[in-house]
């Protein structure tokens, strides 16, 4: 790995006056470095003391605990909270339904400008015990899984507080993947119950949602019952012995619905995601530890005080919208918007016009989106009343210093703390980030851990620690943290495998990260065969899974290349069967699509005659990364190459597209 950067010094930022400046804004939670530096300090020597306080403070036991924290990376055992006892919608909606029942908890952003609606705590409260009668009524237990499939909508949050409410699983599948990848997630997670909408809508378009599900559903036969919220009202098909409509069963339940008291370590959600493997994995989060992660880094990271509006841009169908779009605001008793169309639709001022409609204090999107907006002009975002942010943030991929830089000017006015915010499905919550009244940031770095965050940087060869403080190597914690997701579901000896036993001792992230001389971290991104595509992440053998189903495909490779607005791109190697050579690529594209979802369409799909591999068959990614960037003066060593004949061919090929 190249150590060049380590002797670039970056500017400090120093903290922006304006966060400071009591008469204008709160205090900060963590006000100075020597507030988080004693936080922190403690979090790490004394994490039982540390985090058994934060979980009496944020969260509501119905029956305490006793133990904070039992098991660890050794067997993959880790529990938190143990005795302890609560229900994740009570804490999430019935205590501030009954504190202050007219507060607004989600600000319902349409896709069309205008047709925003608000919703308070009291209103949500009704909408989810109602809802969770409907599922409790057609037979939904605690433990039972329960897919959900739906646009960005109120109701998919009641939908997931309705079977939080039930003790029931969650796992929510984005909306943007295909009937294939939705039926084998259903399939994967045995889930019996799914919640869809009609249709969905984003940035002016129309989404067939209950076509796909109808699709999926052809293979599904354990699923008994489909919900169907009406979001358009157009025509969909209907299947009346399985299909129900959500308007018409809410009708019949009462606005009142105990409920079920589970136990810290039952699960709370699965969320599928990317790994090196082909099949996704359903990574699992049981409720107390996640909610308290999720909780406390929404207080703290993003500086929460009441009174604030929180604009978290994600899709609920991801970790993020999971973690600072549901979970940690109402955790808090925060007002969350939930934004269901793009921000370039219906121009590219959409961020910032609802930003200042909702008055947004905190504000938080992806690197992709930044660029995006960036390359269409400051004038898209100058003349808008952005006087309410306080803080902006980042999230998904590296962010670069041009895009940071931009952010932190033309939407931040230099007056905002500006947050890169680093973690992944796996962490449940964040793990790297300024903390915004204590930490001077630098463009480009996620700066510094967060509060029970053990991070180290080990050699990827010996797997040894690095203590010296500037260093490059990959990313690993040393202590488990509460939201730590806890098994990859029925399969914990992948979850073993993949992020505990990779280096004996750790868990292993996956991504490459430098440490500056002040000690600030710099995430350089995946280590493995996972890409990121805006934001999205992706398996290279995940998308060659679904290439090589295509029956003219004899073999196939993908790799990331970089991408000035995606941050990657997916490009694909394929060789062809015999007498398929006039097959059309756009075919093979289609076939991606259908697989996996459009976000994974490859933007380049290269025919060869043969790929470059090993002896042994391994297919040498690093060569085809090299010709596709135009190293080919640097392809390294080539010696374990079968076939040395192909790298003329092979560059001819790429050369030619
Ligand atoms: C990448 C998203 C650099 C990283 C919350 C990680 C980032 C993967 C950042 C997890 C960041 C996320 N800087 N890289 N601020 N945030 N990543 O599971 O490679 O969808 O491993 O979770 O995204 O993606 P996931």
């Amino acid at each position: 790995m190249s150590t060049d950067h380590l002797n670039i010094e970056f500017a400090l930022h120093q903290i922006p006056e304006r966060l400071l400046d009591e008469s204008k804004n709160p205090k900060p939670h963590v006000h100075s470095i020597e507030k988080y530096n004693e936080l922190y300090q403690e979090s790490i020597s004394n994490p039982k003391e540390f985090w058994g306080r934060c979980a009496k403070e944020f969260l509501h036991w119905h029956k305490p605990f006793e133990t904070v924290l039992s098991g660890g990376f050794e067997h993959g055992d880790i529990s938190w909270f143990q005795e302890g006892q609560l229900n994740a919608s009570y804490n999430c909606v019935d205590r501030h339904a009954i504190k202050d029942p007219d507060k607004v908890a989600i600000i319902y952003e349409a896709d069309e400008p205008g047709q925003d609606r608000k919703i308070t705590y009291g209103q949500l409260y009704r909408d989810v015990c109602r809802f969770a009668n409907v599922l409790k009524h057609h037979g939904l237990k605690k433990g039972d899984t329960v897919a959900i499939y739906m646009p960005m909508v109120p109701e998919a949050v009641i939908a997931f507080l309705a079977c939080a409410r039930l003790g029931a699983v969650h796992s929510v599948v984005f909306a943007g993947f295909s009937s294939e990848a939705l039926r084998d997630r259903i399939k994967d997670a045995d889930s019996k119950i799914v919640i869809t909408a009609d249709e969905g809508c984003r940035g002016g378009k129309i989404i067939h949602t209950k076509k796909i599900v109808d699709d999926a559903l052809k293979e599904c036969p354990n699923v008994k019952r489909v919900f169907v919220f009406r979001r358009t009202g157009s025509d969909v098909p209907f299947n009346p012995s399985r299909d129900l409509w959500w308007h018409e069963e809410i009708e019949k339940q009462r606005p009142y619905c105990p409920p079920e008291i589970v136990n810290a370590e039952d699960p709370l959600f699965i969320l599928y995601t990317s790994g090196s493997t082909g099949k996704p994995k359903g990574v699992l989060h049981t409720v107390a530890g996640y909610l308290l992660g999720a909780a406390v880094t929404f207080k703290y990271v993003f500086d929460y005080h009441e009174g604030d509006v929180h604009g978290c841009m994600a899709d609920i169908g991801w970790i993020t919208g999971h973690t600072y779009i549901i979970y940690g605001p109402l955790i808090n008793g925060a007002t969350t918007v939930l934004f269901e169309s793009t921000p370039i639709y219906p121009s590219p001022s959409r961020y910032w016009e609802t930003v200042s409609k909702h008055k947004i204090t905190q504000f938080y999107t992806a690197p992709t989106a930044i660029r995006l907006l960036r390359k269409y002009g400051r004038e898209h975002v100058d003349g808008h009343d952005l006087s309410s942010l306080r803080l902006i943030g980042s999230v998904g991929e590296p962010i670069q210093p041009e895009a940071w830089e931009w952010y932190n000017e033309v939407v931040g006015r230099n007056e905002c703390a500006i947050i890169d915010t680093y973690w992944q499905t796996e962490t449940g919550s964040i793990i790297i980030s300024p903390f915004p009244g204590a930490v001077m940031t630098k463009a480009g770095s996620a700066t510094v851990p967060s509060f029970g965050i053990d991070l180290v940087i080990l050699d990827p060869l010996t797997g040894q620690e690095i203590k010296e403080t500037k260093a490059e190597g990959v990313l690993a914690i040393r202590q488990p943290w509460p939201s730590i997701a806890r098994t990859v579901y029925n399969n914990h000896d992948l979850y073993l495998r993949t992020y505990l036993h990779r280096y004996k001792g750790y868990y292993f992230t996956g991504d490459g990260v430098g440490r500056d001389s002040d000690g600030y971290y710099w995430i350089r991104g995946r280590v493995d065969d996972v890409i990121n595509v805006s934001g999205h992440r992706l398996s290279t053998a995940e998308i060659e899974a679904a290439l090589i189903i295509h029956p003219s495909v004899a073999e196939a490779a993908v790799i990331g290349v970089h991408d000035d607005l995606t941050g990657q791109a997916v490009h694909a190697f394929t060789t062809l069967k015999p007498h398929c050579e006039s097959t059309d690529l756009g075919e093979l594209t289609l076939q991606v699509r259908k697989v996996i979802g459009s976000f994974a369409t490859p933007k380049k799909i290269y025919v060869v005659k043969d790929l470059p591999k090993t002896r042994s068959g391994k297919i040498m990614r690093r060569v085809l990364r090299k010709v596709v960037d135009g190293e080919t003066d640097q392809l390294g060593d080539l010696s374990t190459l079968s076939n040395p004949t192909l790298i003329g061919p092979l560059i001819e090929a790429v050369k030619n597209s």
